[in-house]
């Protein structure tokens, strides 16, 4: 079967460098893929959000499967535009991915359904966002944010009240992040652990993925403003079995039946942010999409066939359906441009990559690279996912950080703490 990937980031050469060792692959492309993806794949010049040109492309080249990697193609409706062509694709489609989508649809679909999530309320102008917050109804600090896709960056948590004004007004009138400034949510704050709950869903049975833990701020300790993710580990220190039924019982299976409930048959990667605070866990978001860097240590650890499995959960038939996952902890830490995750560098030539790649046991995905006259150099804001998989997550650690030090580019930086706290060790 020929099968395409569409993104180019870590997660997309992850999910790519997994299918290629599927029996079942005949030939793989990466729409628009990255250097990493060059090697294992035919990358093919179409931006990821080019919906119609990624259907024309899958109908032409007669694609059997197309695994789809970032949000917004799903969001605008990817999914809808396949299978009206008569094309297999994995995800959800545009109405179901609106759980990612607006942050005011799944703020109320949780509401309804009381699926555990933070208090808030929903403003539809900056007069009455206002008024919320003079209501003093939540206490500082208190969250506010945009209602649509906004990079990972239209969520403000505001120490005060002249913060959550400056917040208001940075999302609704200057419009930062465009659209998504026409409503806001304001949130009260939930103190806690966060984890990654990833699970595959076909609109009624859910195939859990292995537990990650993704780490959010740029340095060390946890200090530092949020990035897309700086590491991740498999699996998470901190969801025990218990905890896992309980996230299971309390909110995945309520999200997918009541999403099916309304019509919205949720097919794909359901992916829950949660915080583990003291009265349980509580949803702080969902994507509907796979986890990026939470994808690179999981597909480490993966024994059974990716296709097969989206495959399943495209024909609805998951029932009984499990992933193989190896015992073996897993890890994956991100080396990041200078000034990331805030304006940062590109064009740096990146050192000794060639060499650390082929260390035995140590697997590179690529994100933000661009390859140029036998030489690779930085093009983005995360660079390079160096990842291994060894018995316990001490050894995975050392494999890795050993592998780091031998890949260099000005300005590189990366967290040095990974699996270093006492807790993550199990
Ligand atoms: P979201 O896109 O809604 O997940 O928000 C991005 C990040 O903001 C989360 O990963 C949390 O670190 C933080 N965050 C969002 N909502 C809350 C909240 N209610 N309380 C505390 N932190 C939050
Ligand atoms: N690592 C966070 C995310 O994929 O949303």
């Amino acid at each position: 079967m020929k099968i395409l990937v569409v993104g180019s980031g870590g997660r997309e050469h992850a999910l790519a460098w997994k299918i290629s060792q599927s029996p079942q692959l005949k030939k793989l492309f990466c729409a628009p893929g990255n250097p990493g993806t060059m090697s294992i794949a035919e990358n093919v010049v179409i931006d990821s959000s080019d919906i119609k040109g990624l259907a024309d492309f899958a109908a032409k080249e007669k694609i059997g499967l197309t695994v789809v990697g970032p949000e917004l193609p799903l969001t605008l409706g990817i999914v809808d535009e396949f299978e009206e062509r008569g094309l297999k694709i994995f995800g959800p489609d545009k109405s179901s991915a609106q759980l990612e989508g607006s942050k005011v649809f799944a703020k109320q679909f949780m509401e309804r359904h009381k699926i555990p999530t933070g208090r808030a309320r929903i403003a539809g102008s900056p007069e009455e966002a206002e008024e919320i917050l003079n209501s003093r109804e939540f206490s500082f600090p208190l969250v506010v944010k945009a209602d649509g896709l906004a990079a990972g960056k239209g969520v403000i948590i505001c120490g005060d009240l002249k913060e959550a004004e400056q917040a208001v007004h940075l999302i609704m009138v200057d419009r930062k992040f465009g659209e998504s400034g026409k409503r806001v949510l304001v949130e009260e704050h939930l103190r806690g652990k966060e984890a990654s709950f990833i699970v595959l869903s076909d609109g009624k049975e859910i195939v859990p993925l292995v537990t990650t833990m993704d780490h959010k701020p740029v340095y060390d300790g946890d200090k530092g403003p949020n990035t897309g993710g700086m590491a991740a580990i498999s699996p998470s220190p901190f969801i025990d079995r218990e905890l896992f039924s309980g996230i299971m019982r309390s909110i995945v299976y309520p999200t997918v039946n009541h999403m099916r409930e309304e019509g919205r048959k949720y097919k794909g990667v359901l992916y829950v942010g949660l915080m583990l605070t003291e009265e349980g866990p509580k949803v702080l978001e969902y994507n509907c999409r796979f986890g990026d860097p939470e994808t690179q240590p999981q597909v480490l650890k993966m024994e059974s066939d990716l296709v097969d499995i989206l495959l399943a959960i495209i024909e609805e038939d998951a029932q009984g359906k499990g992933i193989q996952w190896s015992p073996r902890a897993s890890g994956c830490v991100v080396l990041a441009s200078g000034g990331y995750p805030l304006a940062y560098e590109k064009g740096k030539r990146i050192e000794g990559l060639v060499q650390a790649s082929e260390t035995p046991g140590i697997v590179i995905f690529h994100a933000g690279t661009k390859f140029e006259e036998g030489e690779y150099y930085t093009s983005g804001g995360r660079v390079l996912g160096v990842c291994a998989s060894e018995e316990n997550l001490g050894e995975t650690m050392a494999k890795i950080y050993k592998a780091i030090s031998g890949i260099s580019f000005e300005g590189m930086h990366f967290r040095r703490d990974i699996g270093a706290r006492r807790e993550e060790q199990g």
